[in-house]
């Protein structure tokens, strides 16, 4: 038997680094240990020197390490075993990570999915207590991830609430930022965070006018807003990426009454679409203008799904504003629909094109491309939480199910999927821009129209 000893719950490179060395070395899965706590061991302790690792390297898919990256975070005592299965697995046979039909992987896949729910919980439910210290104001929060989440989140608090100066508190360890350095120290107990919240009143008033567009203008708030919020809110240091995104923000319509779900959801949603603007999970980014992200309400009942950005959505950095958008707007609108109350966003979040001549003509994403980008839509759907997931297509219902499905097969009913949301499928709208048979588009027309009509009397229903 080898002893893996990683140092602590959450350490990937730990984890990384052990599970190379014994696979280097052919130790199979069920001959090794893996323990948490004090210095990572001799894996070969004990063993002759021929088990220590011939080979130097090998490679896996990259979509298996950012999978490996999220579960080694869970809380399942198992999970550095399961990984370590799956990486000599896919160390032979790399297209497995593509196999959503394979158990482990699935298994492996909702542990990623859980973990990275917690992350966004704690982004978005952690709320700062403000403390008179004798060095100033100080903010103190208390949490109580399910996962070993925490130091997965540090960088985001640390961006979002550099100018403050402030301290997370949990059972297994707490996070201590002094404006400068992050300091790690030992878990804490509820009691040690204060208790009350001067903070939440300002915050709530705050993000109630910052957020929804329809009541104030980004430039009109900056004016108006004390300056001593400037200091202390940790808002403040959304207001870069506000100003950056104020046209999508606009459309966005972030409403007032996602407060009620606290008021960092807000920020949650914003680091996302901040992280993807740098996302190069798959080739696509290197053609395309920018990352086109979703927009709408975080709290928006109804979540729409196309298939990747077009050449204007590329251009302008939103969503369905081109054509298709424009044949999608006007179904909606006669469908009873409200844009403004719905949150759109793609499959695939670049555009892809070829180039003949000056024109960029659309190509189809394939199914590696769908499937890394469905890192981004698990995590909007995570977010954003909506009761009814329209697919528009294909690309979009692969991305929704996780495997390919024919349109004809799955449209017009609810599938439930399996956060408790339901998806329903139809066509995309650039297919009715596509038909030249007048007769035929008009008719196809009006089926999406009353595909919409359904959805819409859906969400009415489970609202
Ligand atoms: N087609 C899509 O699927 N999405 C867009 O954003 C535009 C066109």
């Amino acid at each position: 038997m080898h002893v893996a000893r990683l140092p602590v719950e959450d350490d990937f490179e730990a984890w990384r680094g052990a599970a190379r060395d014994l696979a280097l070395a052919g130790i199979p899965a069920e001959a090794v240990i893996w323990q948490i706590g004090a210095q990572r061991e001799d894996l070969f302790g004990g063993e002759t020197a021929e088990t220590r690792p011939a080979v130097q390297s090998f490679s896996v898919p990259r979509p298996f390490l950012d999978l490996a990256r999220s579960v080694v975070c869970h809380v399942d005592r198992e999970r550095f075993a399961l990984l370590y299965t799956m990486l000599l697995r896919v160390r032979d046979q790399p297209g497995l990570i593509e196999d959503r039909t394979d158990p482990l992987l699935r298994r492996l896949e909702i542990m990623a999915k859980e973990v990275r729910r917690d992350i966004h919980k704690m982004r978005a439910f952690l709320r700062f207590r403000e403390i008179e210290g004798e060095r100033g104001a100080r903010f103190v929060a208390w949490f109580e991830p399910t996962h070993h989440i925490v130091r997965a989140n540090a960088a985001f608090f640390v961006n979002r609430f550099a100018s403050m100066r402030w301290s997370i508190l949990t059972p297994d360890v707490s996070l201590h930022w002094d404006g400068e350095r992050l300091r790690e120290g030992p878990g804490a107990a509820r009691a040690d965070a204060p208790e009350g919240d001067p903070v939440e009143e300002t915050w709530k008033t705050y993000y109630a006018s910052i957020f929804n567009p329809a009541r104030v203008k980004i430039g009109t708030m900056l004016k108006e807003m004390p300056r001593r919020y400037w200091k202390n809110m940790p808002e403040t240091a959304l207001v870069p990426g506000l100003i950056a995104g104020a046209q999508a923000r606009e459309t966005a319509m972030v409403a007032a009454s996602r407060v009620e779900r606290g008021g960092n959801a807000v920020a949650a949603w914003d680091a996302l679409r901040e992280e993807a603007l740098e996302c190069t999970r798959c080739p696509l980014f290197k053609d395309a203008t920018q990352t086109v992200f979703g927009e709408g309400p975080i709290d928006a009942a109804l979540m729409f799904v196309g298939e990747q950005p077009g050449d204007q959505e590329d251009l302008a950095g939103r969503p369905f504003v081109g054509p298709a958008g424009q044949m999608f707007d006007r179904a909606m609108e006669e469908a009873g629909l409200d844009r403004a109350r719905v949150y759109v966003t793609n499959a695939v979040k670049h555009f892809k094109y070829e180039q003949r001549g000056k024109r960029r003509i659309h190509a189809k994403p394939n199914a590696g491309e769908i499937q890394a980008c469905r890192w981004w839509i698990e995590q909007e759907r995570d977010l954003v939480r909506p009761k009814v997931v329209v697919a528009l297509g294909a690309t979009a219902a692969r991305s929704v199910f996780g495997k390919a499905v024919t349109i004809t097969n799955v449209r017009g009913r609810a599938h439930p999927l399996t956060d408790g949301a339901e998806a329903w499928v139809t066509i995309h709208p650039s297919f009715l821009l596509r038909i030249q048979d007048r007769g035929e588009a008009d008719a196809e027309y009006d089926r999406f129209v009353a595909d919409l009509r359904q959805v819409q009397a859906r969400v009415a229903a489970l609202v």
